[in-house]
């Protein structure tokens, strides 16, 4: 199982391009590595992991699509920003509410194109009743609850995506102090 996750550098790059810096830099995505999603994984990196397995599937599948969608609605699919262990009256059931919270922060903070919208909105099926209508919807759905099977039994995992998305953050931080400045 650790095998199939490994993940490579040059993949990695390939995969998130400026996608990952530019979120993090324009949306409040770096506070959802204060939450835990689940294990000791946070929900940043949860959704980094599902961003970059959903390329890889549909690499390995030869699925053409929208690569920027899928990327992108993938990092934004669990963007609810709260800890969704404490129960909070205000949302209602994660499980069914969090895809509707996801994309109304989501569209508060950056464009959302119509496909992304689906990936955010429906990648709890079937736990919510409505199946994704694109291909990258599909792909994420499943990717997503595999990541979060792993994720649940699994500690100290994703070693390569947890030191991108450091460097990354580091990158981002050290930007907007220089634009402060
Ligand atoms: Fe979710
Ligand atoms: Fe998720």
């Amino acid at each position: 199982m650790r095998r199939f996750f490994r993940a490579e550098r040059r993949d990695i790059e390939l995969c998130f391009g400026d996608m990952l810096t530019e979120l993090l830099r324009g949306t409040q995505m770096r506070m959802s590595g204060r939450f835990i999603q689940h294990g000791d994984t946070s929900v940043l990196l949860h959704s980094v992991a599902v961003a970059y397995y959903s390329y890889k599937l549909s690499r390995r599948l030869r699925l053409t699509g929208d690569r920027r969608a899928l990327i992108r609605g993938a990092l934004l699919h669990d963007y609810f920003l709260y800890d969704w262990h404490q129960y909070n009256n205000e949302y209602g059931l994660h499980g069914f509410s969090h895809p509707a919270t996801a994309l109304r922060n989501a569209r508060r903070d950056t464009n959302v194109s119509p496909l992304e919208a689906d990936i955010i909105s429906r990648h709890m099926f079937p736990l919510t009743l409505t199946p994704p209508k694109s291909r990258e919807g599909w792909v994420i759905c499943l990717v997503d609850k595999i990541c979060s099977v792993y994720e649940t039994f699994n500690r100290g995992i994703y070693p390569e995506l947890r030191s991108y998305l450091n460097r990354c953050r580091l990158m981002t931080s050290q930007r907007t102090l220089g634009a402060a400045a």
